[in-house]
């Protein structure tokens, strides 16, 4: 596990939109694991910005999307299908027959989850894939729970997890219950993993990914058994690794 120091959220996301930059030009038919909440889209912003430059081509791009809300359609503001339109697809060339997010509206989800294992293996794999983390330490929707979960599942979101997307949406009551995420085996199987994080709400749950015990009641701290994992983190994220490791060494800063 690399960790890259960032002055602030802008640096972050510049550093994240070099990598995933790098990686479309090495791979112009790369499959990209995307990701959604508030600390991705300053990335996203930056990678437009060099497509419109002339600087990233997205024709040949794939993506898969680590998860969706249930119950919601994909043109419902708060779905993550709408999220990764308005983000990113609509503004660069990438094909949308070419990009994947779980249908919240499925009639039946559990069927749905198995076709979208289907569709990363049919894609022949992630090659980078980008992830937030959120305050309880989930990645996608993986919530702390008992268990790692392989594939693609069904998820019953936790309070906290509903009360810290709340902000999006009118009301608490207006967030789903449940969501469809890849599981951590899916995540595990990408070749390259960049995660995100920014603002002192992360500090903890970065902290306890990077440097506590591997349990799935950090699901993020699985990726420390990840030979390929890059983590850009703002200086406020980092607050509490650079006070409690003595791993200094371990953070690159530049
Ligand atoms: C959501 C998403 C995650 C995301 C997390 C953090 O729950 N399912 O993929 O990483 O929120 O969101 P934010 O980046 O807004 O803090």
């Amino acid at each position: 596990m690399k960790i890259y120091a960032a002055k602030d959220y802008n640096d972050m996301s510049r550093k994240a939109a070099n990598i995933i930059s790098a990686q479309i030009l090495l791979k112009p038919d790369a499959v990209l694991g995307l990701a959604t909440g508030s600390t991705p889209v300053g990335a996203y912003r930056q990678l437009i910005e060099k497509h419109e430059a002339g600087d990233l081509d997205f024709s040949r791009i794939h993506s898969v999307n680590l998860d969706e809300y249930k119950g919601l359609s994909g043109d419902h503001d708060q779905s993550y299908r709408y999220f990764m339109n308005h983000n990113l697809f609509d503004h660069v060339n990438i094909d949308k027959a070419n990009t994947n997010v779980p249908n919240g509206l499925a009639e039946d989800p559990e069927a749905e989850c198995k076709r979208y294992n289907h569709v990363i293996e049919e894609e022949g794999g992630i090659d980078l894939q980008l992830l937030g983390i959120g305050n309880n330490g989930h990645i996608g929707f993986n919530e702390p729970c008992d268990v790692f979960e392989k594939g693609t599942h069904v998820v019953t979101l936790t309070e906290e997890t509903r009360q810290s997307n709340a902000r999006f949406f009118t009301s608490i009551d207006e967030v789903p219950t449940h969501a469809l995420t890849m599981g951590v085996g899916n995540i595990m199987s990408a070749k390259k993993v960049l995660l995100l994080a920014s603002g002192e709400g992360k500090a903890k749950a970065l902290y306890e990914s990077c440097f506590g015990p591997v349990t799935p009641q950090v699901p993020a701290s699985v990726l420390q058994l990840h030979s390929d994992v890059v983590v850009i983190a703002d200086e406020a994220a980092l607050s509490l690794i650079r006070k409690n490791t003595g791993w200094e060494d371990m953070i690159y800063d530049n």
